[in-house]
């Protein structure tokens, strides 16, 4: 039986992020969200800086040891053309999905460089950044495209240490998010581009992270992989 690995997944305390933690179940995971309690860590990604703040608190509690990163943690939050506060909410979406998305990668492959054996980061971004979004939703979709963008290049840039990157890119996955998108959009009909015929369900989110977290081959590093029932193939 093989160590279990010390992991930090962002936004676990619902939809996705507590499939993920699920998924996990045989490693040593440390879960994170806003607020914290039931044993996650508390940091607000939108507060610049938060982000050190929660990866030091995850190596304590992981014993100064981290193998692998989930970026799970994400806002969808409108932005429409007429709000007069556009560019704020840009950027407390851009900080949230893509900044502290970045601060902990690069706290990361620091981690994984100085302590040596490699490591493995999962970016979960969405089908957005290759597709776009709804007109509300420009900078959503442009927060999850730099995630695909930075995911490749830290793939690339590290590959040669042992250092793996992956994205996930789930379409509709039933979860409270996309209840509230889908009364936004009109409601179930918007599902009828969906050839599986249904949303993802978080387990098929959760499972896929966990094969590219633990068991995904190094050459597929830098891969961004669709779960989204064929709604977009590319
Ligand atoms: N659901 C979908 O259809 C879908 C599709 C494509 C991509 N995704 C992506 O998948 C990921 C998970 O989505 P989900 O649908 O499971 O979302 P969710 O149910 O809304 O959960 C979001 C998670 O992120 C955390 N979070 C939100 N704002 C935060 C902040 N300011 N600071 C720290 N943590 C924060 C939440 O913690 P709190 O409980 O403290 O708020 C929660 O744990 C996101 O990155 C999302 O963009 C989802």
């Amino acid at each position: 039986m093989p160590e279990p690995l010390h992991i930090l997944v962002t936004g676990s305390s619902r939809g996705i992020g507590a499939a993920i933690l699920q998924a996990l179940g045989a490693h040593e995971v440390v879960g994170h969200s806003t607020a914290g309690g039931d044993g996650r860590i508390a940091a607000d990604l939108s507060e610049p800086g938060a982000a050190e703040g929660l990866w030091n608190t995850a190596l304590e509690r992981l014993g100064g040891r981290i193998h692998v990163l989930v970026n799970n943690a994400g806002i969808f939050e409108a932005a429409p053309l007429d709000a007069g506060d556009w560019t704020a909410r840009w950027q407390r979406t851009q900080q949230v999905n893509l900044v502290a998305a970045a601060e902990l990668c690069r706290l990361a492959v620091l981690h994984f460089r100085a302590r040596g054996g490699g490591g493995r980061i999962v970016n979960v971004a969405s089908r957005a950044a290759y597709r776009g979004d709804s007109p509300d939703h420009w900078h959503y979709a442009a927060s999850k495209g730099g995630m695909v963008a930075m995911t490749k290049s830290i793939a690339r840039a590290y590959a040669g240490e042992g250092i793996y990157a992956f994205s996930v890119l789930p379409g509709f996955t039933v979860t409270g998010m996309v209840e509230e998108y889908l009364e936004s959009r009109g409601g179930i009909a918007v599902l009828g581009d969906l050839p599986i015929g249904r949303p993802a369900t978080v387990e098929e989110v959760g499972e896929t992270v966990r094969w590219l977290a633990v068991d995904a081959p190094p050459s597929a590093t830098g891969a961004a992989i669709d779960v989204n029932g064929a709604s977009f193939v590319r």
